[in-house]
């Protein structure tokens, strides 16, 4: 068991990615808290899943985030791994139509939710040598039609990793992203059901893939499993594609 008394935080825990991720975490070992919004999901999440627990809040108010850690750290005294999933996008839009409101709660969410839970996290990872790793997108790396903030956000939340990770190293401190390409999750289908026509859609988003298809939530997971990981132990800066070759081409 990889990660046998490690404790983790996993941002966004309670669907998708994070949940994904909280579960195999947990089948590894780890304790596990699961960090998001809507409570009455996050509370049904956690106790699918064997000593994990929830915790209530947003990740763009400071507050929630210090509680988050302060609750892991009364409950386990320690934690080794900070998962930053939380996320959200809005799509179908060009910069004139994306309004103010959105661009700000996309970079709310996306960057400065990473930001805070990360500046909270610090000290406790700094005492066990812990790790963090951001949720990115392929399109952090590559241009985006239709979402010009989401693939903004991304590219800032892939170099706030490149950063961070420079900025902790000598503490031995790691910081890695994800890259995915799409993802069988909510956040998918809302795009599907926005595009109309959801199986036409779903063939077109597995043509984009080289691979033909788009990935479960638990290939995302165990990329991130790998660099939380001690097999990662000599990475760290890095943003690593999961994303079905796209960003090969
Ligand atoms: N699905 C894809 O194709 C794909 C591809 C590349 C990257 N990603 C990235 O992967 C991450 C997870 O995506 P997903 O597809 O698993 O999304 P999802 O199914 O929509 O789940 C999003 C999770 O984030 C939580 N969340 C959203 N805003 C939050 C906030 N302000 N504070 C705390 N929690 C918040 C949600 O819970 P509440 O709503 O209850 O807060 C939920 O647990 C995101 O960062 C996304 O950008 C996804």
């Amino acid at each position: 068991m990889r990660f046998e008394n490690r404790v983790a935080l996993v941002t966004g825990g309670s669907r998708g990615i994070g949940l994904a991720t909280s579960r195999l975490l947990a089948r590894e070992g780890a304790r596990v808290g699961l960090f998001a919004r809507n409570v009455e999901t996050g509370r049904r999440a956690a106790e699918s899943i064997p000593g994990a627990i929830f915790l209530a809040g947003d990740v763009r108010r400071a507050e929630d985030c210090r509680r988050a850690v302060r609750q892991i750290l009364e409950r386990w005294g320690r934690l080794d791994i900070l998962v930053n999933c939380a996320g959200i996008i809005y799509r179908n839009r060009t910069v004139e139509e994306t309004s103010e409101e959105e661009w700000d709660a996309t970079f709310e969410t996306n960057v400065k939710g990473a930001f805070l839970m990360s500046k909270y996290a610090l000290p406790a990872l700094r005492a066990c040598r812990g790790n963090i790793v951001n949720v990115a997108s392929y399109v952090g790396l590559v241009g985006f039609a239709g979402a010009s903030a989401y693939a903004a956000s991304k590219a800032a939340l892939i170099n706030l990793t490149r950063s961070m990770a420079l900025d902790h190293a000598r503490e031995g401190i790691r910081v890695n992203a994800v890259c995915p390409g799409s993802v069988d999750t909510d956040m998918i289908h809302t795009a599907w059901e926005q595009f109309g026509d959801v199986e036409r859609a779903r063939r077109l988003w597995e043509e984009k893939h080289p691979l033909g298809r788009i990935a479960t939530p638990e290939e995302v997971a165990q990329a991130i499993l790998f660099l939380a990981s001690d097999e990662a132990s000599f990475i760290t800066g890095a943003a690593l594609p999961v994303d079905g070759g796209i960003t090969a081409a």
